[in-house]
């Protein structure tokens, strides 16, 4: 087991179909890759922080991939963590285990090719919530069980945008003195590779020695507000040899949806708040 297929940021709905199609075809372009394994980095949903139905409905979207699946939350599923870019919608237990009822599990821990790849709910650090704790204990065990194998650190958010020192709290990435904590952690690890979601932009560089892979999203196209090229995709990761191989899903073909255009320019703030356009239900009942 070595090939694993990355899918980030599906912002699925029963209600707002907008990206449903998007996901359809990553979904068959992941079955007809053949991988070992698919890792969805959250933002499954568009509204999964108030919405048992939505997240559900993600659950089920899920079911329609061949391969065994991993999903990491994002602060679609279940809240940012605070301040938060939407205070109506920060972590807590409830939506914590609105998830755990969905999906089981928020973070994971395998063997694939060369490589030790973990996943965490990024939604937690800075949380202060008891399960932030609980997975921190949970990540110095993983790590301490990768006996000298390179690590991958999967999460929806990136550590931070352009440099580790950006002292501003952000809803770009993790907040800084939880990202220090994780980062001191992973360096002490010799962690080489962290792979995360959240911004809708393509970025693959190496800082301060660990190698950062942004994942495109396949719901639509990230702002542009920061570093990273916006784009809508997939890729697949070969871990099979200490260098891994990062790849586009072949085959795959995305809209590549504006957000700005959705919400018509900013009449709507949230694409939660739009009048209801569900997806296909015939396609929904695939
Ligand atoms: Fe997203
Ligand atoms: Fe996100």
């Amino acid at each position: 087991m070595s090939k694993i297929v990355f899918l980030s940021d599906l912002h699925l709905s029963h209600t707002h179909g907008f990206f449903w199609e998007n996901f359809r075809r990553a979904r068959d372009a992941a079955n007809a890759s053949e991988a070992d394994l698919v890792i969805v980095t959250g933002d499954l949903c568009i509204n999964g922080p108030d919405s048992d139905a939505e997240m559900q409905f993600a659950a089920q979207a899920l079911e329609g991939l061949e391969a065994r699946v991993f999903a990491l939350p994002g602060n679609h599923d279940v809240g940012d963590e605070p301040p938060g870019q939407d205070p109506a919608q920060i972590v807590d237990e409830a939506r914590l285990a609105r998830w755990d009822a969905a999906f089981t599990a928020d973070r994971f821990a395998i063997e694939a090719g060369a490589w030790r790849v973990i996943g965490v709910n990024a939604q937690l650090f800075g949380s202060g919530l008891p399960r932030e704790a609980e997975q921190e204990a949970w990540l110095d065990e993983e790590l301490a069980g990768a006996r000298g194998r390179p690590v991958a650190l999967v999460l929806h958010k990136p550590l931070f945008v352009e440099h580790a020192g950006e002292d501003a709290p952000t809803v770009s990435s993790l907040n800084p003195a939880p990202r220090s904590a994780l980062l001191a952690k992973l360096q002490a690890a010799g962690v080489r590779m962290v792979i995360s979601g959240h911004l809708h932009a393509s970025r693959d560089r190496v800082v301060d020695g660990i190698r950062h892979l942004w994942l495109p999203a396949c719901a639509f196209l990230g702002a542009g507000s920061h570093g990273g090229a916006p784009e809508v995709g997939a890729v697949s990761v070969d871990f099979a040899t200490p260098e891994a191989v990062v790849a586009p899903l072949p085959g795959l073909e995305l809209t590549p949806f504006v957000l700005a255009e959705i919400k018509q320019h900013g009449r709507w703030k949230f694409l939660r708040d739009m009048p209801p356009c569900p997806p296909e239900v015939a396609s929904a009942a695939e």
